[in-house]
């Protein structure tokens, strides 16, 4: 998934209820300070050679679902016809082609692919078969470290994740979420528990280097006990790595929606003390089962064979081009993120055009600040590298940032850096927004 963001007010006392809004951090500055005017940023920075050192990495969004779940604030489509389906690969098809002319690639080859949505694996292997083909001959994978592929359990055979496996995806993501049927189907989940099964045994028995798998903890319906046997199952599965995100009900969402309707200003869901508590429970039982906390979110069970490569270089600010509709992308120094509509999207690259549709080139100190947050949510930040790379010593620039976060009893930082505890990890993203710029705070993000 490519995440959008908006979030909580730092000068707000923290909401503890679930509130309809977004609170996960992905980028910085807000997205509402990427500009439609300036969308002629990101066609000057892919005019430009690239540092020979930067990486490139390329994301391609996939926005075709079986149905939408109830809390689902990504860019989706239900029920397209297969010659819409076609005409949408055939736009990002073309997308890539327009890009591999630009001085911007540089002779650079992917060092990470993300096929992310929606839902990639909701592509028939015929459709799959005929974008990978060509967006192999466009940009060549073979020295691509990690190729990550999101799947809806329910969408998967046995016989479209061999190929999976043949076109080198070697980082599988799973949406399990939960392993309650019920809770599952109040959620507007289309897969049900059989299907996880099958499609773990499936997708371990094609041999990918990595399989991930996605849990929310607070689904409408949670309960402690319920909780506690999907976190049973899970660490029974035997993931190579377990993302736990704490749910959260964005704005546009059928549960927003359903909110506003009958007037609630509360979700029905847990609030964020239990989410976090919940979380917490099922990152202990996967250490207790050997398992690494890596992130915020993420806990692996062989840190050196489980990098998770996109997130890495992402974080410490490689290019990455995003194809698809409403996708982003980070270039030379500019973000700008895709049209946001199917047919927007799809006319712009009939006519030729790269279908660019906001940007903003971040200012130096501005730079840091992103890379700063972003690796945040890794748990630990080292003082040195941001001196060497920004010539900023966070130290300084936050001290009154960090000593509040320290004297809530979050954080401990020194000449060497700064590391998050436990429970500071679990609300990484709502201690962020105190690191935003002041022109940043309380203004809306997406
Ligand atoms: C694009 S989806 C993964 C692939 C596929 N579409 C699926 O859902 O199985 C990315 C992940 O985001 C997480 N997610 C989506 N909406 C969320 C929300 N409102 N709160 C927390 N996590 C959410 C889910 O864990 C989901 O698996
Ligand atoms: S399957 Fe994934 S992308 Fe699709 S609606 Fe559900 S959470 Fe969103």
């Amino acid at each position: 998934m490519q995440v959008v963001t908006i979030g909580n007010r730092t000068d707000e006392p923290p909401k503890e209820e679930t509130r309809e809004g977004n609170y996960f951090v992905s980028n910085y500055p807000p997205f509402s300070f990427w500009k439609p005017e300036r969308a002629r940023e990101a066609i000057a920075a892919l005019d430009q050679t690239p540092p020979a050192d930067t990486p490139l990495g390329i994301y391609v969004h996939i926005p075709f679902c079986r149905k939408r779940c109830h809390f689902c604030y990504f860019k989706v489509y239900t029920g397209m016809d297969a010659t819409q389906i076609e005409a949408y690969l055939d736009a990002v098809r073309k997308e890539l082609a327009l890009y591999v002319e630009r001085p911007i690639i540089g002779g650079r080859k992917p060092r990470f692919i993300y096929f992310g949505g929606g839902t990639p694996s909701f592509l028939s292997t015929k459709q799959l078969g005929g974008l990978v083909d060509e967006m192999k001959r466009l940009l060549p994978w073979d020295e691509a470290e990690e190729v990550t592929f999101e799947c809806e359990p329910g969408t998967l055979t046995e016989g479209k994740l061999k190929m999976l496996h043949e076109i080198g995806v070697t980082r599988l993501s799973l949406g399990i979420e939960n392993f309650n049927d019920e809770l599952l189907r109040a959620n507007g989940r289309a897969h049900v528990s059989k299907e996880i099964d099958r499609a773990y045994r499936f997708s371990r028995a094609a041999g990918f280097p990595q399989i991930n798998i996605d849990l929310i903890a607070g689904m409408v319906g949670e309960t402690e006990e319920n909780w506690r046997e999907t976190v049973r199952r899970a660490v029974e599965l035997a993931p190579d790595s377990v993302t736990i995100y704490q749910m959260e009900v964005p704005f546009n969402t059928t549960i927003s929606k359903e909110m506003r309707s009958h007037g609630e200003e509360v979700a029905p869901v847990a609030g964020w003390p239990v989410k976090r508590a919940w979380a917490n429970y099922g990152f202990s039982e996967f250490e207790a089962a050997g398992y690494t906390v890596t992130s915020a979110y993420t806990a692996v069970r062989d840190p050196a064979k489980a990098a998770f490569v996109y997130r890495n270089l992402l974080w410490a600010g490689a290019d990455m081009i995003g194809l698809g509709v409403s996708s982003f992308s980070h270039v030379g120094g500019t973000h700008y993120q895709n049209e946001h509509q199917y047919e927007t999207y799809t006319d712009r690259l009939i006519n030729g055009e790269l279908p660019i549709f906001r940007a903003l080139t971040p200012a130096p100190l501005e730079r840091f600040v992103r890379e700063f947050i972003l690796q945040m949510k890794l748990g630990s930040v080292s003082r040195p590298y941001f001196l060497g790379k920004y010539g900023v010593d966070m130290n300084e620039q936050f001290h009154f940032e960090l000593s509040a976060i320290r004297d809530q009893g979050f954080l401990t930082f020194d000449d060497q850096g700064a590391r998050l505890n436990r429970q500071g990890l679990l609300q990484v993203d709502r201690l962020l927004h105190q690191f935003f710029l002041p022109e940043h705070r309380n203004a809306r993000y997406a």
